[in-house]
């Protein structure tokens, strides 16, 4: 099948796509969109975290025939030609990332979370993240780092997200 989705804002088209090949195959390796990645392929670990429809779903259990003319924003698309979105500054700034293989689900989760709840209680963040594993921290650090998002994002009203500005 033909599969034409906007990503990003761009309308993309990969040819020759079998309907049951997941959205996360079909971002990697047909249209060169290697930020959301694959640990499980089980819906089990969250790296593979995407906004569809500007919801969050982990790509790996999307069907590609599912994702047939609907908007994908992936973690290439949260920051803009000149500056990281807040989420991604934070995770800089407070040190959130070590082997990074979590971060891109983590960041399109939080980056969701923080443009519904201006200002995310830790049991939020929390429930938010519970779906994303990291096999490096504790977590602390990527509280403090979605804590921080979240107070920038409040302070300067900018969403640096693809799926977070919704009506
Ligand atoms: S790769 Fe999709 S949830 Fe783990
Ligand atoms: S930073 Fe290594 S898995 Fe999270």
């Amino acid at each position: 099948m033909r599969l034409n989705l906007n990503v990003n804002g761009r309308a993309m088209t990969a040819d020759d796509v079998w309907e049951g090949e997941s959205l996360l195959y079909v971002l990697r390796e047909r249209l060169g969109l290697p930020g959301s990645k694959n640990a499980c392929e089980q819906g089990e670990c969250g790296s593979c975290t995407v906004y569809l429809d500007r919801v969050p779903v982990c790509a790996c259990l999307v069907a590609a025939g599912q994702a047939q003319d609907r908007e994908v924003g992936t973690v290439e698309g949260l920051a803009d030609e000149e500056e990281l979105a807040p989420v991604q500054r934070a995770f800089v700034d407070e040190g959130a990332v070590q082997c990074g293989f979590c971060t891109p689900g983590l960041l399109v989760a939080a980056d969701d979370l923080i443009n519904r709840v201006p200002e995310p209680s830790d049991a939020e963040i929390r429930e938010a993240l519970a779906g994303n594993l990291c096999r490096c921290t504790g977590y602390e650090k990527i509280m403090a780092a979605v804590r921080t998002a979240a107070e920038r994002n409040a302070g300067t009203g900018i969403s640096g997200s693809t799926g977070g500005d919704r009506e």
